[in-house]
């Protein structure tokens, strides 16, 4: 598919914007070469994607998940319209209600990091489904991701990484590595565009890798999900607070359930990029709506509420499978060394605490 020609005028604030981005991801898989094509004895592993999390995170990460740190989490059940099982077998597509358990969190490593709009939003949910099968989803709400690969992100994280002179990400570097990555640039380009809601209830989560999604007769067709808010109001958070994101949220849930439109964007084969999800598909791909999630219920994560819980994109119900799409072999393999490290630390005191927020 055709992108809009990359642009490298970004202002400041939009290169301040891709540093927060950039704490969205990593690369790499544990003891895995990640990429066929690196150079010489580099590899990119799991561990080293870890490694350099941590180093994001400047310090304070024990017990905690190596990126998207600050979160809370959530319950509440989908709604199924029975509509997804056009394109896929998969139970949850069936008509019924199955129970969900999430997620909402901020990308960075930093769990105590004041709430910032500037940065990727997420939502992981485990849809948990008949005969013990899950459904397991991590999305962000930007349209698009800025890197092609694992190693783009790697590179990325350092061309995007604070000076420590400055405190600040260094313009030039970011600029010379959008120069070498057009692919990034023309994705920020797209972010930039917005829209940007305001609230975690107003905005879109995509899930961003295409997966390949199998019906009952055996007909395959690639697939990108998102959720969109069912009935947006776009309203600012109230107050100014380091936790302004969650605290409206927090309250939005007290307020009574949100809910979210699952949509199923369909593909063609052969022509929309299934394995590089810095490119849109054309706009006039068929959605199927396919059901609703609904939240009810919001939690400080603790043991039992998600802290357990990795959200690896690869465990997927049978009817799902995954692309060729090489950021999900990463994902997976680092949310699991993530997931490993965590769990063999001392458990931090969650972050936020829900019942401090009136
Ligand atoms: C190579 C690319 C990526 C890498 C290496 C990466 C890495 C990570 C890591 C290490 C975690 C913490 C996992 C844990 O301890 O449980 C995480 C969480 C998360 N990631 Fe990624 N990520 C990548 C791409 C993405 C993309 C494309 C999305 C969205 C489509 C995404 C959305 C999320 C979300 C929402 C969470 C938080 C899940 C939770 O609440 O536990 N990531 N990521």
């Amino acid at each position: 598919m055709t992108e809009s020609k990359p642009s490298l005028s970004f202002d400041r604030r939009t290169l301040l914007g891709a540093a927060a981005i950039a704490a969205v991801g990593a690369v790499g898989v544990g003891g895995f070469l990640f990429s066929e094509n690196a150079l010489g004895p580099w590899r990119l592993t799991a561990r080293r994607v870890a490694d350099r999390l941590q180093e994001a995170a400047g310090g304070d990460f024990h017990g905690r998940r190596r990126n998207h740190a600050k979160g809370v989490a959530v319950a509440g059940y989908f709604e199924s319209t029975g509509h997804g099982a056009e394109l896929s077998s998969a139970s949850v597509f069936g008509t019924g209600t199955y129970r969900v358990e999430g997620r909402f969190s901020l990308a960075g490593g930093n769990a105590h990091m004041p709430d910032d709009l500037t940065a990727p939003r997420g939502l992981g949910l485990r849809f948990l489904l008949p005969g013990g099968e899950e459904w397991r989803t991590a999305m962000i709400n930007t349209p698009v991701f800025l890197d092609a690969t694992p190693d783009d992100f790697y590179t990325r994280t350092l061309a995007f990484a604070p000076d420590p002179a400055t405190g600040q990400p260094d313009p030039e570097r970011m600029k010379a590595h959008l120069a070498t990555h057009p692919e990034t640039a023309a994705a920020l380009g797209m972010i930039e565009q917005g829209p940007h809601a305001p609230s975690f209830r107003d905005s879109t989560f995509y899930g961003l890798n295409a997966f390949e999604f199998t019906n009952a007769a055996g007909d395959t067709v690639p697939v990108r999900w998102q959720l969109e808010p069912d009935a947006p109001q776009p309203t600012p958070p109230k107050d100014e607070g380091p936790n302004k994101l969650f605290d409206a949220l927090i309250s939005d849930v007290r307020g009574g359930p949100l809910r979210w439109k699952l949509i199923l964007v369909v593909g063609v084969a052969g022509t929309d990029p299934t394995d590089n999800a810095t490119q849109r598909w054309p706009q006039e791909r068929p959605r199927v709506h396919v059901g609703t999630v609904v939240i009810d219920e919001v939690r400080t994560e603790d043991v039992g509420n998600v802290q357990d819980v990795n959200f690896d994109p690869l465990v997927l119900p049978r009817g799902i499978a995954p692309s060729d799409d090489p950021l999900l072999q990463a994902r997976s393999a680092v949310y699991t060394e993530s997931y490993r490290r965590r769990a063999g630390e001392q458990r931090a005191p969650a972050a936020l605490r829900v019942e401090d927020v009136r």
